[in-house]
């Protein structure tokens, strides 16, 4: 099969699975066909506990000699600002961890757009012109957050918004502020902007359990609303909802 059959599969597709599980591996299984199809595939990758069953999936395959990553280039969609890369929980430690240290991916080609506070309007042309170059997005991965931002994009977002600092949303805090217990949760991120998003070739997004239903909803119907930064995906030609039942809004049956 040619690569274009494999990766423009459709130009809107919404699956629902029965599992977190399952969704997750349905998403992964799209990256490992579409590395497979393309070994040099430019992936986007995401960070967040929806995408830890679809790092172990693609990890399991490569023990398997299913798929090689040693061609393939990857840019993460965002980093907390002013957090060293090697604490635990900036997303360089977390990708380290989940995925690139357990395939044969070549670690200088993992691109994650660290920043500091002082240093970020440089670093965000640096990470929009290191993408353009390699020639643009295959396959961008992405969670939704239940106030519907992608990336670190959160509501007001523009939709032609490029990678940049960003101050977080209240509600995003409240959702991360968990996993740092050593220090205060950071309160900006670098993200690449929606406009960056809307750019790469294809996207998938994996988004299950009742606090992602909202988003999924306005995300998926009634065009673009800056109220919720996933509407933005409704004008790409070519998206995959990978959801379970809860985010899909189906009520479990009795
Ligand atoms: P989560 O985050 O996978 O931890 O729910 C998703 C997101 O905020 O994009």
């Amino acid at each position: 099969m040619d690569t274009e059959t494999i990766m423009l599969v459709s130009s809107f597709q919404r699956m629902i699975f029965a599992s977190h599980n399952a969704a997750a591996q349905a998403a992964a299984d799209l990256i490992i066909s579409t590395v497979r199809a393309k070994p040099d595939a430019v992936l986007g990758l995401a960070t967040g506990g929806t995408m830890e069953p679809v790092y172990a999936r693609i990890v399991a395959a490569f023990k398997k000699g299913a798929v090689s990553f040693a061609q393939v280039t990857s840019f993460n969609l965002d980093e907390y600002v002013d957090l060293p890369p090697d604490h635990p929980n900036s997303y360089r430690s977390t990708m380290d961890e989940l995925l690139f240290n357990h395939i044969d991916i070549d670690k200088a080609r993992t691109f994650i757009p660290a920043a500091r506070s002082d240093d970020s309007a440089a670093r965000a042309d640096d990470y929009e012109r290191l993408i353009a170059e390699t020639g643009g997005i295959d396959l961008q991965l992405l969670g939704i957050g239940g106030n519907g931002h992608i990336g670190f994009n959160e509501p007001g977002s523009s939709r032609d918004s490029r990678t940049r600092l960003v101050e977080l949303h209240q509600k995003t805090i409240e959702a991360n502020a968990r996993f740092f217990d050593d220090r205060p949760m950071p309160s900006h991120a670098i993200t690449m902007g929606i406009g960056t998003i809307l750019s790469a070739r294809n996207i998938a997004v994996v988004a299950t359990g009742t606090t992602k239903a909202d988003a999924v909803h306005a995300a998926t119907l009634g065009g673009f609303d800056a109220a919720c930064p996933a509407s933005a995906l409704q004008e790409h030609k070519h998206v995959s909802w990978f959801l379970d039942a809860a985010a899909a809004g189906q009520k479990a049956a009795a």
